[in-house]
């Protein structure tokens, strides 16, 4: 479907300009890039609050998450030209503390070589690359080039990989002469998605791409000379679809002294409730190869909108933070927004943990979401059930505990419009389920309501489990358990929704139930 889609675009964008696209003198986001105090600003229907978008036009994947000096980047997959996708740029944001965000000028721009297509970025602190200097040292993006005329020529070596760097801490970048680094000998024609990180135990840059149906993992010593080490995958997790946006990262298991490798790998289709799905292996990396003993195939969020996420590269090795893009390639082009189409998940800090003989990988959001939490208050349910109204639940987030053990429980988020968004967990089927089948506009695609979404319960507990919703005007965040078990969809209620009806039948009767307000990050 894609594939067919990049066809599309690719007889548009060849009629209208086959030329290297170079910035615009006056480029459109500059002029909405100072942040400019408004009191409508980003007030358009369903314009999340606190999640990250673009100013305006199409976003896909997070790119080149880094920390550097104070500062976190965002690179997201950017069409400044249309809501849907089209010749893919690198659109850039920064902040403080990644909930609230700058939008700065456009960091990549398609050339001769093709689209940028979604990558990684490091810092290059000791100038191996030879592409700065020892006191100035470069910023390093890493992605895919995609040639469109390689493409519709039929040919199979149309994606390869660049890099670009940057003196100004990505405020300007230079693509690199020697571009591709890597050029796709393989014939493979997904070949794409380089992750690089630098492995401190054998000194060296170390990438993880995909290649169809597996990862391949390159070493080099300056980011331009690329060695292939290994592949993984062909014969384990899941193949619904073709793999995507692969990351490769050590993680300490809680309450040990144990460190494994974990590598995330996204898929579309194949996802866990159709469409796209990210999966995650828990493992072991010698510097060479990655292996592991997992059978199962896990997923990192059962919700259908989820999807290319990646971790952070510049944090301290004891956190890892992800952010994912919030749609699904099912439908993500449709959904029924104007100006700017989809939104970043909430940045989730992960935790590897260790149940029996097997890992699991829990996710939340990071811990500054709490700076922005305000006016709590405490509900207390009266036999079983409890109803609670509000001028707006699409801007607030509910914290609350189950006690004793779990049995049925569904929350019904409902409005003025009849619209009815169900959340909660049947005991039978022991899966916790999202209903989004009468949340408001559902039919701009078929596959977005057809059917109810499931996931599967908790592995390390019965009782007594704790529940964290975090609601936006188009995304519902739904973890159990401090993310053991993790649900995010989109949503587009015809208004917001303004009453909570919560039922359990759980053996005992209080449900304590925070409900805060989150504030707004545009002003
Ligand atoms: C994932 C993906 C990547 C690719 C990018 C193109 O959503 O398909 O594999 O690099 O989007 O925009």
């Amino acid at each position: 479907m894609k594939l067919l889609y990049f066809s599309i675009v690719f007889f548009l964008f060849i009629g209208c300009n086959n030329s290297e696209k170079q910035p615009p003198t006056q480029d459109k986001t500059l002029t909405i890039e100072a942040n400019t105090v408004k009191e409508d600003r980003f007030r358009e229907s369903y314009r999340p609050q606190y999640h990250f978008t673009p100013p305006e036009k199409w976003m896909n994947d997070p790119n080149g998450l880094l920390f550097y000096n104070d500062t976190y980047h965002l690179f997201y997959q950017y069409y400044p030209d249309d809501i849907v996708w089209g010749p893919m740029h690198w659109g850039h944001a920064t902040s403080k503390d990644l909930i609230k965000w700058k939008h700065k000028p456009i960091a990549l721009y398609p050339d001769k070589l093709g689209y940028i297509f979604s990558g990684s970025a490091v810092m290059d602190i000791n100038n191996t690359s030879g592409l700065g200097t020892k006191d100035n040292p470069p910023m390093i993006a890493i992605f895919t080039y995609h040639l469109m005329e390689g493409e519709k020529a039929g040919r199979k070596d149309y994606q390869t990989q660049g890099i670009a760097y940057s003196l100004d801490e990505g405020e300007t970048w230079t693509k690199y002469e020697g571009n591709p680094v890597i050029g796709n000998e393989t014939n493979i024609k997904d070949f794409r998605d380089p992750k690089v990180i630098w492995h401190k135990a054998s000194n060296k840059w170390v990438m993880s791409l995909v290649a169809g149906d597996r990862a391949k993992f390159y070493s080099s010593p300056n980011l331009k000379d690329w060695t292939l080490m290994s592949e993984f995958g062909k014969d384990k997790g899941a193949h619904g679809g073709v793999w995507e946006c692969p990351d490769l990262f050590p993680l300490a298991v809680s309450g040990s002294e144990e460190t494994k490798w974990v590598l995330f790998i996204s898929t579309n289709p194949g996802g866990p409730n159709g469409g796209s799905g990210t999966q995650y292996f828990v493992g072991d990396f010698d510097g060479t190869s990655f292996t592991t003993d997992q059978k199962d195939i896990k997923w990192l969020d059962y919700g259908t909108d989820n999807y290319a996420g990646v971790t952070y590269n510049g944090l301290p090795d004891s956190t890892r933070t992800f952010i994912g893009w919030m749609s699904n390639w099912n439908y993500g082009q449709q959904t029924p927004t104007e100006v700017w189409r989809s939104a970043m998940t909430l940045p989730r800090k992960l935790t590897l943990i260790k149940n029996e003989n097997d890992y699991l990988l829990k996710s939340y959001p990071i811990e500054t979401i709490n700076e922005y939490s305000y006016e709590a208050t405490t509900h207390k349910a009266i036999k079983h059930t409890m109803s609670i109204s509000s001028k707006n639940f699409n801007e607030m987030r509910l914290d609350f505990t189950i006690p004793g053990e779990l049995d049925d429980f569904q929350i019904n988020f409902t409005n003025t419009k009849e619209n009815s968004l169900k959340i909660g967990y049947k005991k039978e089927s022991n899966t916790f389920f999202i209903d989004r089948r009468e949340s408001g506009k559902v039919s701009f695609e078929p596959r977005f309501a057809e059917a109810i979404h499931t996931a599967p319960g908790i592995q390390t507990t019965t009782k007594d489990m704790t529940y964290s919703i975090f609601m936006d005007a188009s995304s519902i965040e739904f973890f159990v358990n401090g993310g053991e078990v993790v649900m995010t969809e989109h949503i587009f209620p015809d208004t917001p929704y303004t009453k909570m009806t919560f039922t359990n039948n759980g053996e005992e009767a209080i449900v304590p139930l925070k409900t805060s307000k989150i504030k707004r990050i545009w002003d």
